[in-house]
């Protein structure tokens, strides 16, 4: 026997022929292009007095900025609070009835602007499971949902990683010049994609969208959804819009940023939509993540007027349901109108005046972005300092920021995106002060760069 090899680890077969061919994939595949690099961002996070040089993380998509607000509120509720009795059992596997109420309520009265029937909504444990459900529902294995680029790139695990739903990345533009005033995606563009996936051999079985948008911000207009949502029910094709950052809205008439928006564009929800149509091919995602700030909470929704996936999905939802103390809390919070009124105004001039401070360095630096009307993000292209114009081109630049500058961003690669160069900055996920210290580090990267 050799030294140092215990008889268990003898025994054990290497670990890869333990595991199904889908474990072994799952296995080495990391969750995230930049989890490494995340790593070494934590354990040398930047600190103005303790570690004025360490690094800045501006890519978790994460809003930290309303937490101290919302967190005085909950432990308010919580102290005040009896745990009802329906709490510590089972319960209806879509969700506990009060909260699928306190969320139709928090919907109608906040978001959509038109009423929510509690009985076509569903709650899962975040956008992530109610994705990964309505895949699962809608699509059989190899019928093909396309999005249109760029887009968020975890779409594609969500709905390929059990359903075996492929991602079909929709260029509807390469300079992001041309998607400076909001989405440009037409029926045009849809007919293109759909005779290129027949031609393929395959089915065109959803549409995703998602208002405000990650990465652009973009913000798809009314008409712009009732046209494409016309086009999907003519073709039979399901047409999901991910709401995930519908109140977490820029207010373009800021003095420092109103310069970049040839036009107010409002946000309408889709729930209009949906309620002007009453289609079955028709649904909506929102989830309380990004809104709220609360992601660890781990809290999504599925609204559909379609009387059968929502049967499907209760009948399917046990693996992914809210833990009942998390259902009851919220309930109690998402009735708050007054509170959530002021909290939702605040939390817009927060994510607002960051905005401001990320775009007006930006603009200094004469690097381009897209004016950005919602999301946590600003898209930034920093093409002009690749290498190649290749993906390895790009991830070296990304190593390259972060190294030089310690400030970690999100590269484009899985962004799904013709164009290479591209960055994701997410905005509120650390202080202001933290954002201004991270936005003169890249000004002074890029200031090197040309002086080169
Ligand atoms: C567009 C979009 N959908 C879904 C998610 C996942 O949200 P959750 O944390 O609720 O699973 C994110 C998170 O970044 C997102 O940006």
């Amino acid at each position: 026997m050799a030294e140092n090899v215990s008889p268990d680890a003898k025994q054990r077969p290497a670990m890869s022929d333990s595991l199904s061919a889908r474990g072994r994939r799952a296995a080495s595949t990391p969750l995230r292009i930049d989890y490494d690099a995340f790593q070494e961002t934590e354990r040398d996070r930047y600190h103005p007095v303790e570690n004025p040089d360490g690094r800045i993380p501006l890519n978790i998509a994460e809003n930290r900025l309303s937490w101290p607000e919302l967190r005085e509120k909950i432990e308010e509720l919580t102290r005040s609070e009896t745990i009802p009795d329906w709490v510590p059992g089972y319960t209806s596997a879509g969700g506990a009835p009060p909260f699928r109420e306190a969320l139709a309520h928090f919907l109608e009265t906040h978001l959509t602007g038109c009423a929510i029937d509690p009985g076509g909504l569903v709650v899962s444990a975040g956008a992530t499971s109610v994705i990964e459900m309505t895949a699962f529902i809608l699509a059989e294995a190899g019928e093909v949902a396309v999005i249109p680029a760029p887009s968020y790139p975890v779409y594609e695990r969500d709905l390929g990683n059990f359903s075996a739903v492929e991602r079909f990345d929709l260029v509807t533009h390469h300079e992001p010049f041309e998607i400076g005033a909001g989405p440009i995606l037409s029926t045009g563009h849809l007919d293109a994609a759909r005779e290129e996936i027949i031609a393929s051999g395959r089915r065109f079985r959803m549409l995703i969208l998602t208002s405000p948008d990650n990465p652009t911000g973009g913000i798809f207009t009314i008409d712009r959804l009732r046209a494409i949502a016309d086009w999907c029910i003519q073709h039979e094709i399901h047409l999901v819009v991910n709401e995930i950052y519908g109140l977490s809205l820029v207010d373009t008439a800021h003095p420092d940023i109103s310069g970049d928006y040839e036009a107010e564009l409002k946000f309408d929800s889709f729930a209009q939509v949906m309620a002007e149509r009453q289609s079955e091919y028709l649904h909506l995602w929102y989830a309380l993540s990004k809104d709220l700030g609360i992601s660890g909470f781990r809290v999504g929704s599925l609204w559909s007027l379609n009387a059968d996936v929502i049967e499907a999905y209760e009948n399917l939802n046990l693996t992914h349901s809210i833990s009942n103390h998390t259902q009851w809390l919220l309930s109690r919070l998402l009735i708050e109108d007054d509170f959530l009124r002021g909290y939702i105004a605040r939390n817009r001039a927060r994510l607002t005046s960051s905005y401001a401070i990320a775009a007006r360095a930006l603009r200094a630096m004469r690097v381009p972005y897209v004016p950005s009307r919602g999301s946590l993000f600003l898209w930034v292209d920093l093409s002009e300092f690749l290498d190649e114009e290749t993906q390895s081109g790009e991830m070296r630049l990304w190593r390259e920021i972060f190294d030089e500058s310690g400030v970690l961003l999100t590269p484009g690669v899985g962004f799904g995106h013709s164009k290479h160069g591209q960055f994701r900055v997410v905005y509120p996920c650390v202080s202001p002060d933290e954002l201004a210290e991270a936005m003169s580090r890249l000004k002074r990267f890029v200031a090197s760069r040309r002086a080169d």
